[in-house]
Protein backbone atom coordinates (compact mmCIF):
# COMPACT_ATOMS: atom_id res chain seq x y z
CA UNK A 1 0.00 0.00 0.00
CA UNK A 2 1.45 3.23 -1.36
CA UNK A 3 1.05 6.36 1.03
CA UNK A 4 -1.39 8.86 -0.17
CA UNK A 5 0.16 11.87 0.15
CA UNK A 6 3.49 13.71 -1.54
CA UNK A 7 5.32 16.95 -0.26
CA UNK A 8 8.27 17.26 -2.85
CA UNK A 9 8.46 19.19 -6.04
CA UNK A 10 7.35 17.00 -8.64
CA UNK A 11 10.01 17.44 -11.82
CA UNK A 12 8.12 16.34 -14.62
CA UNK A 13 4.18 15.82 -15.25
CA UNK A 14 3.20 13.49 -17.68
CA UNK A 15 -0.58 13.34 -19.28
CA UNK A 16 -0.91 9.81 -20.61
CA UNK A 17 -3.35 9.45 -23.45
CA UNK A 18 -5.30 7.00 -24.73
CA UNK A 19 -3.34 3.59 -24.89
CA UNK A 20 -0.35 4.79 -22.66
CA UNK A 21 -1.14 4.13 -18.80
CA UNK A 22 1.79 3.72 -17.01
CA UNK A 23 6.24 4.14 -17.70
CA UNK A 24 8.52 1.14 -17.57
CA UNK A 25 10.79 3.11 -16.15
CA UNK A 26 9.50 4.59 -12.83
CA UNK A 27 9.28 2.82 -9.79
CA UNK A 28 5.75 3.94 -7.77
CA UNK A 29 6.57 5.78 -4.60
CA UNK A 30 2.90 7.31 -3.90
CA UNK A 31 -0.49 7.47 -5.53
CA UNK A 32 -2.39 10.96 -4.85
CA UNK A 33 -6.58 10.11 -4.70
CA UNK A 34 -8.17 11.66 -7.73
CA UNK A 35 -6.69 15.83 -6.61
CA UNK A 36 -9.81 18.35 -5.93
CA UNK A 37 -9.25 21.28 -6.98
CA UNK A 38 -11.40 24.70 -7.51
CA UNK A 39 -11.93 23.05 -11.29
CA UNK A 40 -13.03 19.75 -10.10
CA UNK A 41 -11.41 16.62 -9.26
CA UNK A 42 -8.34 15.17 -11.33
CA UNK A 43 -9.76 12.78 -13.92
CA UNK A 44 -7.39 9.72 -12.46
CA UNK A 45 -5.45 9.31 -9.46
CA UNK A 46 -2.14 10.86 -9.53
CA UNK A 47 1.09 8.73 -9.70
CA UNK A 48 4.20 9.78 -7.95
CA UNK A 49 7.10 7.94 -9.36
CA UNK A 50 10.66 7.90 -9.17
CA UNK A 51 13.11 6.32 -11.63
CA UNK A 52 13.58 2.95 -10.75
CA UNK A 53 16.43 2.34 -8.47
CA UNK A 54 17.26 6.00 -7.98
CA UNK A 55 17.88 5.84 -4.25
CA UNK A 56 18.51 8.95 -3.72
CA UNK A 57 15.30 9.78 -5.17
CA UNK A 58 16.37 13.42 -7.29
CA UNK A 59 13.90 13.41 -10.37
CA UNK A 60 9.88 12.73 -9.19
CA UNK A 61 7.54 12.48 -12.17
CA UNK A 62 3.93 13.07 -11.54
CA UNK A 63 1.31 10.65 -13.94
CA UNK A 64 -2.18 11.47 -15.08
CA UNK A 65 -4.24 9.69 -16.63
CA UNK A 66 -6.33 12.10 -19.21
CA UNK A 67 -9.10 9.84 -20.14
CA UNK A 68 -8.92 8.26 -16.37
CA UNK A 69 -8.49 4.66 -15.27
CA UNK A 70 -11.23 3.20 -17.17
CA UNK A 71 -11.58 5.50 -20.30
CA UNK A 72 -14.50 7.20 -18.32
CA UNK A 73 -14.03 10.55 -19.82
CA UNK A 74 -15.01 11.50 -23.71
CA UNK A 75 -12.40 14.31 -25.17
CA UNK A 76 -15.29 16.80 -24.32
CA UNK A 77 -15.71 16.25 -20.53
CA UNK A 78 -12.24 15.16 -19.50
CA UNK A 79 -11.49 18.01 -16.90
CA UNK A 80 -8.74 20.10 -18.38
CA UNK A 81 -8.12 22.06 -15.78
CA UNK A 82 -8.28 20.11 -12.65
CA UNK A 83 -5.45 17.99 -14.25
CA UNK A 84 -3.05 20.87 -15.23
CA UNK A 85 -3.76 22.37 -12.01
CA UNK A 86 -2.73 19.89 -10.01
CA UNK A 87 0.32 19.43 -11.96
CA UNK A 88 1.04 23.03 -11.19
CA UNK A 89 0.15 22.82 -7.66
CA UNK A 90 2.53 20.20 -7.21
CA UNK A 91 5.57 22.41 -8.80
CA UNK A 92 6.08 20.30 -12.11
CA UNK A 93 8.94 22.33 -13.75
CA UNK A 94 7.17 20.88 -17.29
CA UNK A 95 4.37 18.68 -18.83
CA UNK A 96 4.99 15.97 -21.41
CA UNK A 97 1.56 14.54 -22.80
CA UNK A 98 0.49 12.18 -25.24
CA UNK A 99 -2.40 11.70 -27.94
CA UNK A 100 -3.08 9.26 -30.21
CA UNK A 101 -3.89 11.29 -33.49
CA UNK A 102 -5.11 10.70 -36.86
CA UNK A 103 -2.40 11.29 -39.39
CA UNK A 104 -3.92 13.62 -42.25
CA UNK A 105 -0.28 13.31 -44.51
CA UNK A 106 0.88 10.36 -46.50
CA UNK A 107 4.40 10.46 -45.04
CA UNK A 108 3.26 10.16 -41.68
CA UNK A 109 2.57 6.62 -41.44
CA UNK A 110 0.33 4.98 -39.21
CA UNK A 111 2.72 4.01 -35.71
CA UNK A 112 4.42 7.24 -36.22
CA UNK A 113 5.25 9.82 -33.55
CA UNK A 114 4.97 13.67 -34.21
CA UNK A 115 6.12 16.69 -32.13
CA UNK A 116 3.63 19.48 -33.56
CA UNK A 117 4.74 22.99 -33.12
CA UNK A 118 0.72 24.63 -33.86
CA UNK A 119 -2.55 24.52 -33.53
CA UNK A 120 -5.84 24.50 -35.32
CA UNK A 121 -9.00 24.71 -33.16
CA UNK A 122 -11.65 22.73 -34.53
CA UNK A 123 -13.52 22.06 -31.16
CA UNK A 124 -16.70 23.31 -30.73
CA UNK A 125 -16.93 25.75 -27.80
CA UNK A 126 -18.11 23.13 -24.81
CA UNK A 127 -14.97 23.01 -23.41
CA UNK A 128 -13.78 25.18 -20.34
CA UNK A 129 -10.76 26.47 -21.92
CA UNK A 130 -9.60 29.19 -19.44
CA UNK A 131 -9.00 29.67 -15.78
CA UNK A 132 -9.94 33.59 -16.05
CA UNK A 133 -13.52 33.45 -17.55
CA UNK A 134 -15.15 32.95 -14.18
CA UNK A 135 -12.81 34.93 -11.52
CA UNK A 136 -13.50 38.32 -12.62
CA UNK A 137 -10.12 38.87 -14.52
CA UNK A 138 -9.25 39.22 -18.22
CA UNK A 139 -6.42 37.83 -19.13
CA UNK A 140 -5.19 37.07 -22.63
CA UNK A 141 -2.10 35.10 -22.88
CA UNK A 142 0.12 34.49 -25.96
CA UNK A 143 -0.43 31.90 -27.91
CA UNK A 144 0.98 32.15 -30.84
CA UNK A 145 3.73 29.49 -30.50
CA UNK A 146 1.30 26.72 -28.30
CA UNK A 147 3.91 24.70 -27.64
CA UNK A 148 7.45 24.79 -26.01
CA UNK A 149 10.46 24.62 -28.85
CA UNK A 150 13.16 23.85 -26.25
CA UNK A 151 11.40 20.88 -25.48
CA UNK A 152 10.29 19.67 -28.79
CA UNK A 153 13.81 20.01 -29.68
CA UNK A 154 14.72 18.19 -26.77
CA UNK A 155 12.45 15.45 -27.70
CA UNK A 156 13.42 14.87 -30.68
CA UNK A 157 16.93 14.38 -29.66
CA UNK A 158 15.79 10.49 -29.13
CA UNK A 159 14.22 10.08 -32.43
CA UNK A 160 16.53 6.92 -32.82
CA UNK A 161 14.47 5.22 -30.08
CA UNK A 162 11.41 4.69 -32.45
CA UNK A 163 14.07 3.99 -35.74
CA UNK A 164 15.15 0.22 -33.41
CA UNK A 165 16.18 -1.86 -36.16
CA UNK A 166 15.04 -4.76 -33.49
CA UNK A 167 11.23 -3.56 -34.20
CA UNK A 168 9.88 -5.49 -37.77
CA UNK A 169 8.62 -2.09 -38.43
CA UNK A 170 10.61 1.29 -37.81
CA UNK A 171 8.46 4.01 -36.86
CA UNK A 172 9.94 7.56 -37.57
CA UNK A 173 9.69 10.66 -35.04
CA UNK A 174 8.59 14.00 -37.48
CA UNK A 175 9.75 17.11 -36.63
CA UNK A 176 9.25 19.93 -38.79
CA UNK A 177 8.55 24.09 -38.44
CA UNK A 178 5.14 24.22 -38.11
CA UNK A 179 3.81 20.48 -38.39
CA UNK A 180 -0.09 20.97 -37.12
CA UNK A 181 -1.99 19.48 -35.15
CA UNK A 182 -5.90 19.75 -35.72
CA UNK A 183 -8.05 19.67 -32.56
CA UNK A 184 -11.47 18.29 -33.25
CA UNK A 185 -14.71 18.18 -31.23
CA UNK A 186 -15.25 14.53 -31.63
CA UNK A 187 -16.33 12.01 -30.23
CA UNK A 188 -17.25 11.09 -34.09
CA UNK A 189 -14.31 10.92 -36.38
CA UNK A 190 -14.66 13.46 -39.23
CA UNK A 191 -16.17 12.74 -42.61
CA UNK A 192 -14.22 12.64 -45.66
CA UNK A 193 -14.85 16.39 -46.71
CA UNK A 194 -14.09 17.48 -43.18
CA UNK A 195 -10.80 15.33 -43.25
CA UNK A 196 -10.12 16.78 -46.97
CA UNK A 197 -10.47 20.54 -45.57
CA UNK A 198 -8.37 19.83 -42.73
CA UNK A 199 -5.77 19.14 -45.36
CA UNK A 200 -6.12 21.93 -47.26
CA UNK A 201 -5.85 24.18 -43.93
CA UNK A 202 -2.54 23.06 -43.15
CA UNK A 203 -3.23 20.05 -40.85
CA UNK A 204 -1.06 17.04 -40.52
CA UNK A 205 -2.45 14.85 -37.61
CA UNK A 206 -5.65 15.35 -35.64
CA UNK A 207 -7.26 14.60 -32.31
CA UNK A 208 -9.52 15.25 -29.63
CA UNK A 209 -7.31 16.78 -26.73
CA UNK A 210 -4.70 19.09 -27.18
CA UNK A 211 -7.09 21.89 -26.32
CA UNK A 212 -7.71 23.27 -24.19
CA UNK A 213 -4.43 21.34 -22.50
CA UNK A 214 -1.91 23.62 -24.04
CA UNK A 215 -3.79 26.87 -23.54
CA UNK A 216 -4.07 25.71 -19.84
CA UNK A 217 -0.71 24.88 -19.43
CA UNK A 218 0.27 28.12 -21.15
CA UNK A 219 -1.63 29.90 -18.38
CA UNK A 220 -0.06 28.04 -15.57
CA UNK A 221 3.25 29.04 -17.41
CA UNK A 222 4.51 25.59 -17.81
CA UNK A 223 6.70 24.36 -20.59
CA UNK A 224 4.37 21.56 -22.12
CA UNK A 225 4.44 19.66 -25.44
CA UNK A 226 2.64 16.90 -26.97
CA UNK A 227 3.89 13.65 -28.59
CA UNK A 228 0.86 12.68 -31.17
CA UNK A 229 1.01 8.83 -31.64
CA UNK A 230 -0.29 8.40 -35.03
CA UNK A 231 -2.95 5.34 -35.41
CA UNK A 232 -4.65 6.01 -38.13
CA UNK A 233 -4.69 7.94 -41.85
CA UNK A 234 -8.33 9.26 -40.76
CA UNK A 235 -10.85 9.69 -43.69
CA UNK A 236 -9.04 11.60 -46.72
CA UNK A 237 -7.80 8.78 -48.96
CA UNK A 238 -10.25 8.27 -51.69
CA UNK A 239 -9.21 4.62 -52.29
CA UNK A 240 -8.93 4.17 -48.64
CA UNK A 241 -11.91 2.99 -46.08
CA UNK A 242 -12.14 6.05 -43.52
CA UNK A 243 -10.68 5.40 -40.12
CA UNK A 244 -12.56 3.28 -37.73
CA UNK A 245 -12.20 2.11 -33.95
CA UNK A 246 -10.80 -1.14 -34.69
CA UNK A 247 -7.71 0.90 -36.91
CA UNK A 248 -7.02 3.23 -34.12
CA UNK A 249 -7.01 0.48 -31.55
CA UNK A 250 -4.86 -1.70 -33.25
CA UNK A 251 -2.23 0.65 -33.27
CA UNK A 252 -2.75 1.94 -29.79
CA UNK A 253 -1.04 -0.65 -28.25
CA UNK A 254 2.23 -1.08 -30.52
CA UNK A 255 2.08 2.73 -29.77
CA UNK A 256 2.11 2.56 -26.15
CA UNK A 257 5.39 0.37 -26.30
CA UNK A 258 7.20 3.01 -28.17
CA UNK A 259 5.48 5.78 -25.83
CA UNK A 260 7.13 4.01 -23.39
CA UNK A 261 10.23 3.24 -24.70
CA UNK A 262 10.54 7.15 -25.46
CA UNK A 263 9.61 8.67 -22.56
CA UNK A 264 11.63 6.50 -20.31
CA UNK A 265 14.98 7.53 -22.57
CA UNK A 266 13.83 11.29 -21.98
CA UNK A 267 13.07 10.96 -18.44
CA UNK A 268 15.91 8.96 -18.05
CA UNK A 269 18.17 12.04 -19.43
CA UNK A 270 16.49 14.72 -17.65
CA UNK A 271 17.09 13.04 -14.21
CA UNK A 272 20.82 12.71 -15.43
CA UNK A 273 21.13 16.56 -16.56
CA UNK A 274 18.10 18.82 -15.79
CA UNK A 275 17.68 20.31 -19.63
CA UNK A 276 17.83 24.75 -19.53
CA UNK A 277 13.99 25.22 -20.19
CA UNK A 278 13.17 23.09 -17.00
CA UNK A 279 15.52 25.34 -14.73
CA UNK A 280 14.62 28.37 -16.52
CA UNK A 281 10.46 28.27 -17.33
CA UNK A 282 11.85 28.42 -20.92
CA UNK A 283 10.56 32.09 -20.75
CA UNK A 284 6.67 31.93 -19.24
CA UNK A 285 7.69 32.96 -16.19
CA UNK A 286 5.71 35.95 -15.13
CA UNK A 287 3.93 35.88 -18.52
CA UNK A 288 0.35 35.92 -16.75
CA UNK A 289 1.18 38.90 -14.89
CA UNK A 290 1.59 40.84 -17.75
CA UNK A 291 -1.20 39.17 -19.60
CA UNK A 292 -4.36 40.68 -16.94
CA UNK A 293 -6.24 43.69 -18.56
CA UNK A 294 -8.18 43.88 -15.59
CA UNK A 295 -6.83 46.97 -13.14
CA UNK A 296 -6.44 46.18 -9.59
CA UNK A 297 -10.24 47.50 -7.55
N1 LIG B 1 -7.46 10.06 -32.67
C1 LIG B 1 -6.91 9.00 -33.31
N2 LIG B 1 -7.25 9.00 -34.62
C2 LIG B 1 -8.04 10.09 -34.81
C3 LIG B 1 -8.71 10.64 -35.93
N3 LIG B 1 -8.62 10.08 -37.14
N4 LIG B 1 -9.44 11.77 -35.74
C4 LIG B 1 -9.52 12.34 -34.52
N5 LIG B 1 -8.91 11.87 -33.44
C5 LIG B 1 -8.18 10.75 -33.57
Amino acid sequence: ELPKTFNGPIDLGIIGGTGLYQLDCLEAIAVLPPVKTPWGQTSSPITISKITGDSEEHFHVAFISRHGLHHQFSPSTVPFRANMAALKHLRCKAVLSFSAVGSLQQQIKPRDFVLPQQIIDRTKGVRDSSYFNDIGLVAHVGFGEPFSKSFAEYISKFHGILENPGVDEPCELHFDIDTTVVCMEGPQFSTRAESKMYRMLGGDVINMSVLPEAKLARECELPYQMVCMSTDYDAWRDEAEPVTVETVIGNLQNNGANANALASAIITDMANKMPEFMKTGDGLKGSIKMSISTKPA
